[in-house]
């Protein structure tokens, strides 16, 4: 477990660069990558996900997914080819997964999946996912909190 205080968005920003930094240094893989990020509105989940996405080589603008589900970029990094992001907020619970093709997707190594709001599919978040932790301190200060 390591732990971060934040100041701005730019370090949140840095952070999500070297933890892909670490995904990417690690080849054996047998099913898909999974960054679950767990924490309050506004405490930072999007602001991570935009600079890890950007990381993985997406090019385009990644938005915040609030209303849409799922969004699937296509990435060429090591053996990744798609970078999904999930944004769970409105889900009731992992029930509406079969939806999206969850399984499909969670079996495929070349997915990195990441999942704003993971505690609302707890069930479906694998024991090997990176699990990231967002809190509030004050008005800039971020805590992220990092369980591999
Ligand atoms: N240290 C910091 N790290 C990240 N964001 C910060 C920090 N300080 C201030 N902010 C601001 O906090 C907000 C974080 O918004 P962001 O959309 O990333 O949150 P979120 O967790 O995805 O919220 P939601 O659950 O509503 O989607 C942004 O407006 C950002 O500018
Ligand atoms: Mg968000």
């Amino acid at each position: 477990m390591t732990e971060h205080i934040t100041h701005n968005p730019k370090e949140t920003e840095k952070i999500a660069r070297e933890i892909v930094a670490n995904i990417l240094s690690d080849t054996k893989r047998k099913e898909a990558t999974m960054l679950a990020l767990y924490g309050d509105l506004g405490s930072g989940k999007t602001n991570f996900a935009q600079a890890a996405a950007k990381e993985f080589g997406v090019e385009e603008t990644v938005p915040s997914p609030t209303f849409i589900l799922l969004r699937a970029y296509d990435i060429l990094k090591n053996d990744f080819t798609k970078f999904i992001h999930i944004d769970a907020y409105r889900l009731k619970d992992e029930g509406e997964l079969h939806q999206i093709g969850w399984d499909d997707i969670k079996k495929d190594s070349r997915n990195i999946i990441l999942v704003e709001w993971a505690d609302r599919i707890e069930k479906a978040i694998p024991k090997n996912a990176i699990k990231i932790y967002f809190e509030h301190i004050s008005e800039h200060e971020r805590k992220i909190t990092i369980k591999i």
